[in-house]
C-alpha cells in the first residue's frame, strides 16, 4: 500500500461498534436484553457477507471495560448471551471457514465463558476465509496499559532493550498483534463517538457513523458503506502526488 492509496480496493479490515440495541428494544416496549438478543442475530449475516465484499477481517465490539457499570441484570444477561451464542454458533462458524479470536481482558470474565472462548479459538484456528474478532471486556486504554505492563516486564527481565522500543514494539504487545489495523470503523445508532474502541489501531482508519440501530443493520447497508469507502482517498498523513 502506498502512502496516498486510493481506497478503491475496499477495506480489508472493518471494525464495528454495534450500538443501539437498547433503543431498539425500548421502541418495542421490551427489555434491553431483547435488543441484545436481536443484535446477536445480526452478526451472522454480516460475517457471511464479508467474503463477497472483500472484507477479510471483521472486528466487533461486544462488551467494553466500561459496560460493567450497567445494571447487574443487563451485565449477567449479556454474559449468558455470550455463552449461549458461542455454544450455538461455534460449529457453524467453523464449518463456514471463519476464524474466531477474542480481544480484551479475560481476567474479569467468568471461567466458564473464558473456557468457551478458548475452545472456539482453538476449533477455528486453521480457518482463513474470514477472521472474526470479538472484543469482550475490551477497552483501548486498558489494552495499551496491559501491553505496556508486559513490555515493561520484558525490559525488567533484561530481554528487551528500552532504547529499541518504538511504536511497532508496543504494537507487538497489543491484543491485536496478529491483525492488520482497521481500514474502516462503523458505528451504528447515530452516536459519533469512538468509546475506547481500537484507539491505537484506528489512527488512520476511515469512520462511518450511521443512524441505523444495530439490530436493523443488514448486509445491504453494510454493502452500501463498503461501496462508499471505495470512493475515498486515504493519505496516511502524506500529500497526494
Ligand atoms: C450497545 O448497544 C451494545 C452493547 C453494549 C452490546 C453489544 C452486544 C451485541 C450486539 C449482542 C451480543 C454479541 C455477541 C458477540 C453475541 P446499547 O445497549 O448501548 O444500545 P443503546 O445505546 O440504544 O442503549
Amino acid at each position: 500500500m502506498t502512502a496516498t492509496d486510493s481506497a478503491t480496493s475496499g477495506p480489508k479490515h472493518v471494525a464495528i461498534i454495534m450500538d443501539g440495541n437498547g433503543r431498539w428494544a425500548q421502541q418495542r416496549g421490551r427489555p434491553r436484553l431483547f435488543g441484545h438478543q436481536a443484535g446477536a442475530r445480526r452478526i451472522r449475516e454480516i460475517v457471511n457477507a464479508c467474503p463477497d465484499l472483500g472484507v477479510k477481517y471483521l472486528t466487533i465490539f461486544a462488551f467494553s471495560t466500561e459496560n460493567w457499570k450497567r445494571t447487574q441484570t443487563e451485565v449477567s444477561g449479556l454474559m449468558s448471551l455470550f455463552r449461549r451464542y458461542i455454544q450455538k454458533e461455534a460449529q457453524d462458524l467453523h464449518d463456514e471457514g471463519v476464524r474466531v479470536r477474542f480481544i480484551g481482558d479475560r481476567v474479569r470474565l467468568e471461567p466458564k465463558l473464558v473456557k468457551l472462548m478458548d475452545e472456539l479459538e482453538e476449533l477455528t484456528e486453521g480457518n482463513d476465509l474470514v477472521h472474526l474478532t470479538i472484543a469482550l471486556n475490551y477497552g483501548g486504554r486498558d489494552e495499551v496499559a496491559r501491553a505496556t505492563k508486559r513490555l515493561a516486564q520484558e525490559v525488567a527481565a533484561g530481554r528487551l532493550d528500552p532504547e529499541t522500543v518504538d511504536s511497532e514494539t508496543l504494537a507487538r504487545f497489543l491484543d491485536t498483534c496478529v491483525l492488520p489495523d482497521p481500514d474502516l470503523v462503523i458505528r451504528t445508532s447515530g452516536e459519533a463517538r469512538i468509546s475506547n474502541f481500537l484507539l491505537w489501531q484506528s489512527a488512520y482508519a476511515e469512520y462511518e457513523f450511521i443512524e441505523t440501530l444495530w439490530p436493523d443493520f443488514t448486509k445491504d447497508i453494510f454493502g452500501e458503506i463498503i461501496a462508499r469507502y471505495g470512493g475515498r482517498e486515504r493519505r496516511f498523513g502524506a500529500v497526494p502526488v
